[in-house]
């Protein structure tokens, strides 16, 4: 709370005494009526319209002790005392907000700014100009324009430094009572983030331009192929043997497609039931590395596994802890193939939170991908994954089950060392 203009919030005399006279108007009525009967049953005249109206200024002018009283117990807002009690008030309940807020004068000064305000613009000087720490130009505008108009503005502002943030601002003027009908108008100028809303909508149409994308690819070359088949290629014995293979690779990356789309679907419809099962991980890693042994001996790479001897059991769903395993251990083998081994640790069990952490040797992940890897589609050598057959929605999958599972996913990664992906339960 700063410096404010404090002769410039008080309220008008006149306009103290009209309030007065609106709220005391019964008493001054009634005592004009027993006037009256005291001048008609003969009183002094003089003595009585003298006695009325030293009780009527007696009446406007006394300061209401009881109100007072009552003012400092419960604070109402509507009676702070005077204007600087009512900016304390405006600011205590603003201060609770975890939206940046600041009350700014009709200087623009900033006459409050609340926690959140200083965490995201930084602690502003008491009294400062709202351009000390904001200098967007239409920021400003339409602050000024809320100023002389007495209208709010509603806008958007971008920041790019130190983050990229998007914000709808609002600026409205509130008048702030207190006392007798006093009243002053502050500027309330408040922040609301809409950088991760932001963020999710263009997930959302990336998300939807992806999946068209990747199923008109390959319904493109089975059209394209088939009428190749009708036509030039029709008497082809072996073309058509060579396009229909093309073909069946091309389906199957279809159904793949429509049925990781399905699958993560249905993850996000249950992703608030946790799992109940127990599963014990030791015999699920085992099978995994069973499933995927063609795939590593075709790709020249070696699975070692590094099991407890004990159970390591953790709550979750067997065919999806499955699935998360088999995405994991499937990317080290193709993305990680020129290491040539890929080493799968389990740590922990009775009792000690479980950590599975595959890891591989190949090239690693450049640090900027890294967080973004789990997102759908989202593939680091979109050609390089595409020709591994690779639709980029499987690390999404294993995100989404991860959550449900209530376990994390680390991912650390040196380029040209290899990467580790570790869940920890
Ligand atoms: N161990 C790894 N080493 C290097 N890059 C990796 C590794 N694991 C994943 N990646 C990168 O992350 C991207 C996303 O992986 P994700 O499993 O989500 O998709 P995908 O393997 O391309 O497709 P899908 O799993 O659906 O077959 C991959 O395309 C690859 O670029
Ligand atoms: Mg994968």
């Amino acid at each position: 709370m700063t410096a404010m203009d404090h002769s410039a919030l008080q309220a008008h005399p006149v306009r103290r005494l009209l309030a007065r006279l609106g709220q005391q108007w019964p008493v001054l009525a009634a005592s004009a009526v027993i006037a009256m009967l005291a001048l008609s049953a003969g009183i002094d005249r003089l003595a009585v319209i003298g006695l009325w109206v030293f009780l009527a200024l007696v009446t406007l002018l006394r300061r209401p002790a009881r109100i007072v009283i009552e003012r400092q117990v419960s604070m109402p807002l509507s009676v702070q005392p005077s204007p600087q009690a009512s900016l304390r008030a405006v600011s205590a309940a603003l201060g609770g907000l975890d939206a940046p807020v600041f009350v700014l004068n009709r200087e623009e000064q900033i006459l409050f700014q609340n926690g959140a305000a200083q965490q995201a613009f930084g602690c502003v000087p008491e009294g400062a100009h709202i351009s000390a720490r904001l200098r967007a130009p239409a920021l400003l505008e339409k602050v000024g324009d809320t100023i002389a108009s007495g209208h709010e503005n509603r806008f958007e502002l971008s920041e790019r430094l130190p983050s990229e943030r998007v914000y709808g601002v609002l600026v409205a003027p509130v008048e702030m009572p207190y006392g007798d009908g006093g009243r002053e108008t502050v500027y309330i100028l408040s922040f609301r983030d809409l950088s991760e809303s932001r963020r999710i909508d263009r997930m959302r149409t990336d998300f939807v331009a992806n999946a068209s994308h990747e199923l008109r690819t390959p319904l493109a070359s089975l059209r394209g192929f088939i009428e190749t088949m009708q036509g030039p290629a029709r008497n082809d014995e072996k073309a058509r043997e060579r396009f229909l293979a093309i073909m069946l690779e091309q389906a199957t990356r279809m159904s793949r497609l429509v049925d990781d789309l399905l699958s993560l679907s249905r993850l996000e419809l249950k992703a608030h039931q946790p799992p109940a099962q127990k599963v014990d991980l030791v015999p699920l890693i085992g099978h995994v590395r069973d499933a995927l042994l063609p795939l590593a001996e075709e790709l020249d790479v070696t699975i070692t596994l590094h099991l407890p001897d004990g159970k390591a059991e953790v709550e979750g769903d067997r065919d999806e802890l499955v699935q998360v395993f088999e995405n994991l251990i499937e990317n080290a083998c193709k993305y990680g193939q020129e290491g040539k081994a890929v080493d799968v640790t389990l740590t922990g069990g009775d009792g000690v939170p479980v950590e599975v952490t595959v890891s591989d040797h190949g090239p690693g992940i450049a640090a900027e991908h890294v967080p973004r890897l789990t997102e759908r589609f989202y593939r680091v050598n979109v050609e390089a994954s595409r020709s591994k057959k690779g639709t980029g929605l499987g690390l999404a999958i294993v995100k989404h089950i991860l959550t449900r599972h209530r376990a994390r996913l680390v991912v650390r990664s040196q380029l040209g060392k290899g990467t580790a992906f570790t869940v920890r339960f």
